[in-house]
C-alpha cells in the first residue's frame, strides 16, 4: 500500500484508516493497527506543526525482515519526530503492551515502524501439531500407504511406455505380460491410495475434535468486555470453519508429503533417461512454483481481509435468528435485509476481489507450463531428428513429463493454498487461544472453599472501555456483612449492574479493590469466587436443553426431589408440571419457549440449586405478579439467614425491608440507611421512591 498526500486534516485521516487497515491485512495484529494507527497520526500531526498542512508526505507499508514494516516520509528539512520531547513513545508505552520498532532515518527525514508479525508460521504449526500429535500413528500409516503408492506411481509410466513400445513390435505375448503386472500395480496403488485416505480423514476427526474442545474452553475464559465488543460471528467462525481448516490442513501437508516423494521419484526416472531434458523440465516447475508463491503470498493478505467481513456476516446471522421476532415486530425485516445484503456483498466482493487476483496470477502460470510442454516437444523432436535418442525414449520422457509438469505444479500450488488456508487458519485460532486480542480472565491463588460472605468495594473506579472517558463507577465503597440483606438501588444506568458484575469478576476495576471476606478477589482463585458468588439477573439465559438439564447443568447428580424443591420454593414447580413432558420439556434457544416470569422463577430456582453464601438479585423479579413477588420474597427472606444477599430492587417495596439500603447515584453510595432513615435524610431517595410509588401505585410504602 502507498498514499500520497498532504499534511491537510483530510489525507492525514485517509493515510492513518488506510495504513491501520493494511497493517492488519499484512498479519501484524488487530493491537498492532491500533497502536499503528495512533502513532502514525502523531508523527504526521507533530510533521505539520514543522512543516505546515501544505507539505507533501508518503506513507507505505509491505512486509520485510522482521515483520510489517511502515514507511512515513515528509519532504522538508531534517525534522525528528521521535525527538525526546516527543508525546509519541511515551503515550503509546505507557497504554498498550504491542510495541513497534521505532527509526528515524535522518538523510530520508523519515520514520520507520516496524510491527513483528502477529504470529509466524512455525509458532503457529507448532501450537497446532499437538492437537495432531495424539494420531501420528494414524498419520504414519498414512503417509507410508501413500509413499507405497507413489512408489507404483513411477513404475506405472514406465511400464505403460513398454506396452506401446510392444505395440509398435507386436509382442502381443510381451504386451499381455505387461498388461496384468500394470494392472496388478493399478490395483495394489488405488488399495494404498484408499488406506491412506482412510487414515488422513480418520485423523482429521480426532485433530478436529481436540481443537475444537480446547477452542470452546478458551472462549469461555476469555474476559467478558472482550466477548461485547468482538461479537458472536468472531467466535462462530473461528471455532467451527477455521478449526476445519487446520485439520485439513495436517493431512494437506501430510499428502504432500507422499506427493513430493512421489514427483521426486519421477524426476529421477527423468534424470536417468536424459539429464539435460529433466533438467529443463525441473526449470520449468521451479519457475512455475515461485510463481504460485508470490500468488499465495498475495492470496493470504486478501483472505485475511475477506475473514473478517465474513465473520461480521455470522454475527449478523447469529443475531438475525435471535432477534428475530424484534424484527418481526417492528416490522423491519426488509432494512434488516438490507443491511445483512450489505455485509454479505461486501464480504462476497472481497471473496471475489481475492479469487480474481489468484486465478489471473494462475492463468499466467499454467500459458507459462504450456509454453514449456510446447518447447519439450521441439526438444524432444529435435534429439531424435539429431539421433540422441529413440522414440521409445522420447515417450518414456513425454509419460514422465504429463505425469510430473502440470501436475507437479499443481499440486504444489493447491498445496501452497491450503497452507496459506492453514497458516491463516493457525494465526486466527492461536489468537483466540493465546494471542493478546483476546485476553484470558485471570485468578489468584488463594483458595477459599467456603467463605462467610463479606463483600466489600474499596474505593472501586470503573471504565467499560479504556478509551471512553464515562466512568461508570466512581470511588465506590460499601461494606454488606454475611447475614445482612442489603437493597441497592438508584437511577437506571447508575451502575448498579456494573457494580454486581464486579462480585463475581465478570469484569475488573480499573481501579480499587473489591473484597470477598476481607480478602481482594484477585488474589482468590476462580472456584472460591464462582462457587461463592451468584447472580440472578433481570433476563437470565436459559439454555435449549430440557429443564432438568439446565437445572442439571448447575449442580450435577441431584435428585429429583431437591430439584422439584427449589422449583416449589421459586414457584415454577406447578408450570413445569403442566408442560407437555414436564421436567424433560425442551426450553427453547434462550428460553423463548417460557414466559418472561418463568424464566426469572427457574434462575431463581437454579441460584438456590447452587447454594451459594453470596446471592445478588438484580432486578430478578420484575416480571413477576405482586402475588407470586411475596411468595418468592419469603423464600428470599428464608434464603438470607447465613448468606449475604444484595437485591437491585425493580419495585421499592421488594426491599423496605431490608437491613440496608443503599442508594447509588453516578458511580457511587451518596447515601445508606433504612428505608425510614433515608426518606428522612437523603431527598434525591426521597424523590426516586415518590417516583417509584407513582409507577407502581404502592400506597402502603410507609412515608
Ligand atoms: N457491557 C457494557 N459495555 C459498555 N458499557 C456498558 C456495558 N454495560 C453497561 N454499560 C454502560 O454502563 C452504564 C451503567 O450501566 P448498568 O450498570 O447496567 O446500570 P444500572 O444497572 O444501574 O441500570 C450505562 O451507561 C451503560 O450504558
Ligand atoms: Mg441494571
Amino acid at each position: 500500500m502507498k498514499f500520497k498526500g498532504v499534511l491537510n486534516a483530510t489525507d492525514i485521516d485517509k493515510a492513518v484508516t488506510l495504513a491501520g487497515d493494511e497493517l492488519e491485512k499484512l498479519g501484524a495484529g488487530e493491537k498492532a493497527s491500533i497502536v499503528g494507527r495512533l502513532a502514525i497520526e502523531e508523527i504526521l500531526l507533530i510533521f505539520r506543526e514543522n512543516f505546515g498542512p501544505e507539505q507533501p508526505f508518503k506513507i507505505f507499508c509491505l512486509t520485510g525482515p522482521g515483520g510489517v514494516r511502515v514507511n512515513v516520509s515528509v519532504k522538508g528539512t531534517s525534522y525528528n519526530p521521535l525527538g525526546e520531547e516527543s508525546p509519541i513513545l511515551k503515550n503509546l508505552e505507557d497504554d498498550f503492551t504491542v510495541q513497534p520498532r521505532w527509526k528515524y532515518l535522518l538523510s530520508q527525514n523519515n520514520v520507520l515502524l516496524v510491527f513483528p508479525p502477529a504470529n509466524s508460521l512455525r509458532k503457529t504449526i507448532g501450537f497446532s501439531w499437538k492437537y495432531a500429535f495424539g494420531c501420528r500413528k494414524v498419520f504414519i500409516i498414512a503417509i507410508t500407504c501413500q509413499i507405497f503408492a507413489a512408489l507404483l506411481g513411477i513404475v506405472a509410466p514406465a511400464i505403460s511406455a513398454r506396452i506401446v513400445v510392444a505395440y509398435t513390435t507386436n509382442e502381443l505375448k510381451r504386451i499381455i505380460i505387461l498388461a496384468i503386472i500394470l494392472v496388478v500395480i493399478q490395483l495394489l496403488r488405488n488399495f494404498f491410495m484408499v488406506m491412506s485416505n482412510l487414515g488422513y480423514n480418520k485423523a482429521y476427526s480426532s485433530t478436529l475434535s481436540a481443537l475444537e474442545k480446547d477452542l470452546v474452553e478458551n472462549v469461555l475464559k476469555v474476559e467478558s468486555e472482550c466477548i461485547d465488543e468482538k461479537g458472536s460471528g468472531m467466535f462462530i467462525q473461528r471455532t467451527t470453519s477455521d478449526t476445519q481448516r487446520i485439520a485439513n490442513g495436517f493431512n494437506s501437508i501430510a499428502d504432500m508429503v507422499g506427493t513430493i516423494f512421489n514427483y521426486a521419484g519421477v524426476l529421477i526416472a527423468m534424470f536417468m533417461v536424459d539429464p539435460y531434458v529433466a533438467l529443463f523440465v525441473l526449470g520449468i516447475i521451479v519457475v512455475q512454483c515461485i510463481m504460485e508463491y508470490y500468488r499465495d503470498k498475495r492470496l493470504v493478505a486478501d483472505d485475511r481481509v475477506f475473514r473478517k467481513t465474513n465473520e461480521r456476516v455470522s454475527g449478523l446471522v447469529s443475531e438475525m435468528v435471535r432477534g428475530s421476532k424484534d424484527v418481526k415486530c417492528m416490522n423491519c425485516e426488509e432494512q434488516f435485509v438490507d443491511k445483512l445484503n450489505e455485509t454479505i456483498l461486501d464480504a462476497n466482493e472481497k471473496r471475489w476481489y481475492m479469487q480474481k487476483r489468484s486465478w489471473t496470477s494462475k492463468l499466467f502460470r499454467w500459458e507459462l507450463g504450456e509454453f514449456g510442454s510446447f518447447i519439450l516437444i521441439c526438444l524432444l523432436v529435435y534429439n531424435i531428428f539429431n539421433g540422441h535418442f529413440m522414440a521409445t525414449t522420447a515417450i518414456v520422457i513425454f509419460n514422465y513429463y504429463t505425469e510430473l509438469g502440470p501436475n507437479a505444479v499443481k499440486v504444489i500450488g493447491t498445496f501452497l493454498d491450503s497452507l496459506a488456508d492453514f497458516n491463516l487458519s493457525n494465526e486466527r485460532v492461536y489468537a483466540l487461544i493465546k494471542g493478546p486480542d483476546f485476553p484470558k480472565e485471570r485468578f489468584g491463588k488463594t483458595d477459599l472453599p467456603s467463605v462467610k460472605g463479606d463483600v466489600e468495594f474499596d474505593h472501586v473506579h470503573f471504565f467499560y472501555e479504556r478509551k471512553t472517558d464515562h466512568k461508570v463507577l466512581n470511588d465506590l465503597c460499601f461494606k454488606v456483612k454475611s447475614g445482612e440483606m442489603v437493597g441497592l438501588v438508584g437511577k437506571s444506568g447508575c451502575g448498579k449492574s456494573t457494580a454486581f458484575n464486579l462480585i463475581p469478576k465478570l469484569y475488573v476495576p480499573t481501579s480499587g479493590r473489591v473484597l470477598i471476606d476481607g480478602i481482594d478477589i484477585n488474589e482468590l482463585t476462580k472456584d472460591s469466587i464462582r462457587n461463592n458468588v451468584t447472580i440472578v439477573p433481570q433476563n437470565p439465559y436459559i439454555f435449549r436443553m430440557s429443564v432438568r438439564d439446565n437445572l442439571k447443568i448447575v449442580k450435577d447428580g441431584i435428585t429429583d426431589e431437591e430439584m422439584e424443591r427449589v422449583c416449589r420454593l421459586a414457584c415454577i414447580d406447578e408450570d413445569i408440571k403442566a408442560m407437555p413432558d414436564g421436567y424433560d420439556t425442551l426450553i427453547g434457544e434462550g428460553g423463548v419457549k417460557l414466559s418472561g416470569g418463568q424464566r426469572q422463577r427457574l434462575a431463581i430456582a437454579r441460584s438456590m440449586l447452587k447454594d451459594s453464601r453470596i446471592i445478588l438479585f438484580d432486578e430478578a423479579t420484575s416480571a413477576l405478579d405482586n402475588e407470586t413477588q411475596a411468595k418468592i420474597q419469603n423464600a428470599i427472606d428464608n434464603m438470607r439467614k447465613e448468606r449475604t444477599v444484595i437485591i437491585i430492587a425493580h419495585r421499592l417495596s421488594t426491599i423496605v425491608n431490608a437491613d440496608r439500603i443503599m442508594f447509588m447515584q453516578d458511580g457511587k453510595i451518596l447515601k445508606e440507611g433504612t428505608h425510614e432513615e433515608l426518606l428522612r435524610t437523603c431527598e434525591p431517595y426521597h424523590t426516586f421512591a415518590a417516583m417509584d410509588r407513582s409507577r407502581n401505585q404502592e400506597s402502603e410504602l410507609p412515608e
